[in-house]
């Protein structure tokens, strides 16, 4: 599929320069007719029947074999979950935290991490120890400032793959691998890199990745999913408890539906694998390298405009689809207000650093990035 025929499928880029996919990216009409779809037919079923518990059950089975595929690992390795947040919980609170243990994290993070760790550190006495990374630190430099945390006693290390204010990708399998020689277990936040970047979490080596289904992958809100690897299932205990559907069928039971916080939906699983099948009909490699070659253009453009200055990495490795500046001295909320009511440009305020953050996906255009720089070019001489 190429960028012409994915934009069909997606109604709002008629009117709209939608770059905030790094918070939601627009469902393609596929997804949502699953979801209405899905929904009908368990209506039709009945969604406590027989017939309709077997067809959400079978749903929720395709999901987790969608998601595992995308991650490459074991289904069993995978729990469909409502949302990124909800992975990083289940890791967070899962694990057996005694007073004085160590948590390592980065200054970077955002609030789905640094919430619970603020949480495990009020009432389990965990240390936590927040690792300096600036936005347009190297590799090297990531590394080193990981490391310098590593003191005896770190439990869990957790990072994002992609920061989600500046667009920083971390060296996780380095991390990983540095963590792994201690002993110490890795969580992954992927909410900015899955459908955004190839990620093979067996590649990457660590131990529990968890990830969105709304942002990049462009499927519903309220789907995300946790892989949990094999050898690393018996650190976790569950926080909360339910009756999860499939632990109540013996010869189904599954290693991670003790961790289930709710009931699933169904049509919103539905949506995630037909998110899944678009991605990989686009082609996740098509995907990374468009977005990034989208994001290059947007810096490369701005960066000679009087006035804005590009907060995040400006290329390499640790470059990526999403783009933070400072725009004169715009407040950030003020200016993507302007953007969006002015100009039908949509993109995000961002903090730590201060900034306004486009996305670029595989569906934006070289005409829409133009669009965005001359924009740039034109607010940014009225504040400055
Ligand atoms: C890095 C990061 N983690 C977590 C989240 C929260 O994702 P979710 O709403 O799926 O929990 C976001 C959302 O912007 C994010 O950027």
């Amino acid at each position: 599929m190429n960028t012409e025929q994915l934009r069909q499928l997606l109604p709002i880029i008629r009117n709209v320069t939608y770059m905030n996919t790094g918070w939601a990216g627009p469902s393609p009409t596929p997804v949502i007719k699953q979801v209405s779809e899905t929904m009908e037919l368990e209506a039709l079923n009945g969604p406590a029947s027989r017939k309709g518990l077997e067809f959400i059950r079978g749903i929720l089975e395709l999901g987790r074999q969608s998601v595992s595929d995308l991650l490459d690992c074991d289904r069993e390795e995978v729990w469909v979950t409502h949302s990124t947040t909800e992975g990083v919980n289940i890791v967070m609170y899962g694990l057996k935290w005694e007073a004085g243990d160590e948590l390592v994290v980065c200054d970077l993070e955002h609030a789905a991490l640094m919430a619970p760790a603020r949480v495990l550190a009020q009432r389990k006495g965990v240390n936590v120890n927040v690792a300096a990374v600036s936005p347009k630190a190297s590799r090297d430099d990531i590394l080193a400032a990981i490391d310098r945390e590593l003191r005896p006693g770190v439990k869990l290390i957790a990072l994002s793959h992609i920061q989600y204010t500046c667009g920083l990708k971390m060296p996780i399998k380095e991390i990983t691998n540095l963590a792994h020689q201690r002993g110490i277990p890795v969580l992954v936040d992927g909410a900015q890199s899955v459908g955004q970047i190839g990620v093979n979490v067996k590649d990457l080596g660590c131990d529990f990745y968890a990830m969105s289904g709304q942002k990049w992958l462009m499927g519903p809100t309220g789907t995300g999913a946790l892989y949990v690897d094999r050898a690393s299932m018996g650190l976790l205990e569950p926080h909360f408890t339910t009756n999860a559907l499939e632990a109540e069928r013996p010869t189904e039971r599954l290693p991670l539906a003790r961790f289930s916080l709710a009931s699933q939906s169904g049509a919103l699983v539905a949506g995630l694998i037909e998110a899944v099948s678009i991605a990989n009909r686009v082609g996740l490699g098509q995907i990374e390298t468009r977005s990034g070659a989208l994001s290059d253009l947007l810096r490369e453009r701005v960066s000679h405009v009087d006035g804005c200055e590009l907060l995040g990495p400006t290329t390499g490795p640790s470059a990526c689809g999403l783009v933070t500046l400072r725009v004169g001295n715009w407040d950030p909320t003020d200016l993507v207000e302007e953007l969006e009511e002015q100009f039908d440009i949509a993109a995000r305020a961002v903090h730590n650093p201060d900034g306004i953050r486009f996305s670029t996906h595989f569906f934006n255009t070289e005409d829409e990035v133009e669009r965005v720089a001359t924009t740039l070019i034109e607010v940014a001489s009225r504040h400055f």
